[in-house]
């Protein structure tokens, strides 16, 4: 299959890419990196990845931002960069790659724990996370041509962890959060939010 990873990059996504990458033709796409750039916050920035790269059989997204604040120091732009970049960002990224996605194809999306276990100062990213697996769940059921769509929602990444001077004892490192991808892109799911937890 020829894959497109978007944030294949990052943390998380470079673990996706490299276990993909094993028995797929991966194709990596950073912001401003890999081998092809985008800004998810920008539909036409989206539409000009699709046209550029061509059909495909499969996307991933490793991508999205939104910010950590207390709820009582969340700005509009703090909220706005959720609802753009994270939420939007994906969302537009099913809306138009169904035109290149082959029959049969699947999308699998990002979301992450704080959907159900929110911490205090997640409040903008469980806002976009509860919305995307929502999305999820709701667009599966109309899509054509046998294309699926899931989500994985991460738990905390040991890597990250460190990165942010925690104990990562608790974590579950970016490469076993990698299986739950390829759990969804190999699978016959649809419509699901994968807890990596459950794909170890
Ligand atoms: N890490 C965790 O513990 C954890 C837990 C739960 C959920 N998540 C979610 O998982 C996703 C990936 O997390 P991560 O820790 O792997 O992130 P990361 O290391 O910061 O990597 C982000 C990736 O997204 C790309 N990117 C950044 N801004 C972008 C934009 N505007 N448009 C398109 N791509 C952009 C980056 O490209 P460049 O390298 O070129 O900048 C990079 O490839 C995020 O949505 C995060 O909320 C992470």
């Amino acid at each position: 299959m020829k894959i497109l990873v978007v944030g294949a990059t990052g943390i998380i996504g470079k673990e996706v890419a490299n276990l993909l990458s094993r028995n797929h033709e991966v194709v990596r796409v950073g912001h401003s990196s890999g081998d092809f750039q985008v800004d998810l916050a920008s539909k036409a920035s989206i539409a000009g990845l699709y046209s550029r790269v061509g059909v495909i059989d499969a996307v991933v997204s490793t991508a999205g931002n939104a910010n950590f604040a207390p709820f009582a120091q969340l700005t509009d732009e703090d909220y706005e960069l959720a609802l753009v970049s994270k939420l939007m960002g994906q969302v537009n990224l099913v809306r138009l790659g169904q035109d290149y996605l082959k029959d049969g194809g699947s999308f699998t999306l990002t979301s992450g724990m704080m959907a159900h276990s929110p911490i205090p100062g997640a409040v903008a990213v469980s806002m976009a996370n509860g919305a995307l697996q929502s999305f999820t769940r709701a667009a599966a059921q109309e899509l054509d041509k046998g294309h699926r769509l899931n989500i994985v929602s991460p738990r905390f990444v040991k890597e990250t962890m460190e990165l942010m001077g925690m104990d990562p004892t608790s974590g579950i490192s970016a490469a076993e959060t990698a299986k739950a991808y390829l759990a969804a892109i190999s699978g016959t799911a649809n419509g699901e939010t994968l807890d990596v937890a459950d794909h170890l």
